[in-house]
């Protein structure tokens, strides 16, 4: 008997890829000067428990990741490497040279505990044009990493860059029901003019196992970027362990599919 050929089904929802970001396994290496723990062997056992890409912020105080970890991260780990930058000379020559697949260019202000808020595009529409255009000749595809506001989404077209990701941060430091619900609100509204732009769509910052679910179902959203939460649990379970529940619970959340 002949069998009907599998078709794509358009009621399946699209999958979502994980990124997972490896800065914190550094910052426990810099503590204390050590060689260990190594990001890039954190790298390959998230590799191998499923996550999709590989995360890394190469930050002007090199307070984690050190420029030695871009090219062996890229070279010693076997699924794509997205470097986190500010879109400064020095970076983005660095960039260059390294060539990794991806970059996602971030506000960078050297006080801060963490990377606090999306990158103003709109008041710098110019240099991060130049910026995109310098690291896609370079071969490399880019994301801007930015709050989810109409104002960036437009100042973002004029770019040419090819990914946006939208800063959680808001949502996931949100104290009441009510600010988190406006908050998800705002991202998937984001999220669906975006694509509708023919943005590519990520998300990331301060999403864990108890607030990455709405957020995984938000369909337009095609990869989450997670670090602090899944180097947390990697302390109790193992790097393998963490990285596989945040897995589970991105695709449980995606496949109920419980847009806001
Ligand atoms: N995405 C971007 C652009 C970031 O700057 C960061 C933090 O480095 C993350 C995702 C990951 O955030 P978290 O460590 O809170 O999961």
């Amino acid at each position: 008997m002949k069998h009907a050929s599998p078709t794509p089904d358009s009621r399946l929802p699209t999958p979502i890829r994980l990124g997972v970001n490896v800065d914190h396994v550094a910052t426990v290496r810099q503590a204390r000067g050590t060689a260990y723990p190594d990001p890039v062997e954190a790298g390959r056992l998230a590799a191998g428990a499923g996550a999709d890409s590989l995360t890394l912020h190469l930050r002007e105080d090199r307070r984690h990741i050190q420029e030695h970890d871009v090219a062996r991260l890229m070279k010693q780990t076997p699924v794509p490497v997205n470097l986190e930058m500010a879109a400064t000379e020095p970076m983005l020559r660095l960039a260059a040279k390294a060539r990794p697949p991806c970059c996602c260019l971030v506000p960078e202000r050297r006080r801060e505990l963490t990377t606090e808020g999306g990158l103003d595009v709109a008041s710098q529409v110019q240099k991060i044009t130049a910026a995109c255009r310098r690291l896609r000749n370079a071969g490399i595809t880019v994301a801007l990493f930015v709050d989810p506001e109409p104002h960036q989404l437009a100042a973002a077209r004029q770019t040419g860059a090819p990914h946006l990701e939208i800063h959680t941060g808001r949502y996931a430091d949100a104290r009441s029901i009510t600010a988190r619900t406006a908050e998800l609100k705002r991202i998937a509204r984001f999220a669906r003019a975006a694509q509708q732009a023919g943005f590519e769509v990520h998300a990331g910052h301060g999403l864990n196992l108890d607030n990455v679910g709405p957020i995984a179902a938000i369909p337009e959203i095609v990869e989450l970027n997670i670090g602090h939460s899944i180097v947390a649990r990697a302390l109790y379970l193992g790097f393998p362990a963490a990285v596989r529940e945040m897995r589970r619970a991105m695709t449980a959340a995606r496949t109920r599919g419980r847009p806001p």
